[in-house]
């Protein structure tokens, strides 16, 4: 199978897609940071599915990194990824340099309020002002029919769908559900960085998660006290420090009582990884809506 075209400059890739969209295809986006996984392999053949042009971007965005964060020692495996790419059958990886991306210092923002103030915005100040920034101008440069993003980041998704909405953004964004470990642990690039006793730790995540749901799904509907009960189980693992729990609506608001949509939010460190992950505990029933 050949592999995918690659494109590193802006003005190259808006050519070749401006070419696509000529050609009456419609085009699906995939964003990543790189360090590609089976994650974002499903992000991928997501894509694939639904449009006639499949392009992912691999760029680690240093606006959305703290100034104490992992910025520099972010994995980075671009013969790897172009290989995970040609084999989701993706037609074009764009991999912009940081003086493509930001050749000037970065004076316009994107930020999208209250929906970025709780969970991880809590935590990680400017964080997802870059994130939301960086997509945009992303999606201003592919310019695809459909985005995709994992519901892994759900804080993530729940912004840039607001952004989209907020700002009548030519662009379906898409959601798909998180992809797991056989463990329940939630695919992250960051996973590489666990020890073997950390990494067998980290299930206390889907753990705690899971006990929410079930707690809801018996008909526990106080939030307090699923909230309590997921912190039982997460303190029970020695090895991870909670940062935070909560029971979140679609804006990433804290709620008092469990409904269908509501999620349980969580992150926990374990020595110098920081892992997250959500459920929703009561589905949606589509069809009565
Ligand atoms: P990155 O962490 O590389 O993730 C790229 C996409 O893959 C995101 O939409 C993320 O939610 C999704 N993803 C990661 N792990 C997943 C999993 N286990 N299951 C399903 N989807 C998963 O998120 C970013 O990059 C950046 O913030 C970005 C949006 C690219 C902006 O820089």
């Amino acid at each position: 199978m050949s592999g995918p075209e690659l494109s590193k400059t802006i003005p190259e890739t808006r050519e070749r897609l401006q070419a696509v969209r000529n050609a009456g295809k419609s085009i699906g986006f995939v964003p990543t940071m790189g360090a590609l996984h089976y994650g974002h392999a499903r992000l991928i053949e997501a894509a694939r599915s639904e449009n006639d042009f499949v392009a992912v971007s691999i760029f680690v965005n240093p606006l959305q990194f703290g100034p104490n964060e992992d910025y520099s020692r972010y994995p980075r495996a671009l013969a790897a990824d172009i290989d995970l790419c040609r084999s989701r059958g993706a037609d074009l990886v764009f991999t912009p340099s940081v003086d493509d991306m930001y050749p000037e210092k970065q004076l316009t923002f994107a930020e999208v309020g209250k929906v970025g103030d709780n969970l991880c915005g809590a935590f990680r100040p400017g964080h997802f002002r870059g994130v939301v920034t960086v997509v945009l101008k992303l999606l201003n440069i592919v310019q695809p029919d459909r985005a995709y993003f994992g519901e892994k980041d759900i804080q993530q998704l729940a912004l840039i769908r607001r952004m989209a909405r907020d700002l009548a953004l030519p662009v379906r964004i898409a959601g798909v559900p998180t992809v797991r470990e056989p463990d329940g642990l939630a695919l992250s690039s960051r996973n590489r960085y666990l020890s073997p006793a950390e990494r067998t730790a980290a299930t206390v995540l889907y753990r705690a998660l899971l006990r929410s749901r079930d707690l809801a799904q018996a008909g526990e509907a106080g939030a307090s006290v699923i909230k309590k009960e997921a912190l039982r189980v997460l303190e029970s693992e020695p090895l991870g420090k909670v940062q935070y729990f909560d029971l979140v609506d679609e804006n990433m608001q804290p709620v008092d009582r469990v409904t269908p949509g509501i999620r349980a939010a969580v992150a926990v460190w374990f020595g110098s990884t920081r892992l997250i992950d959500n459920m929703e505990l009561v589905r949606i029933d589509k069809d009565s809506q």
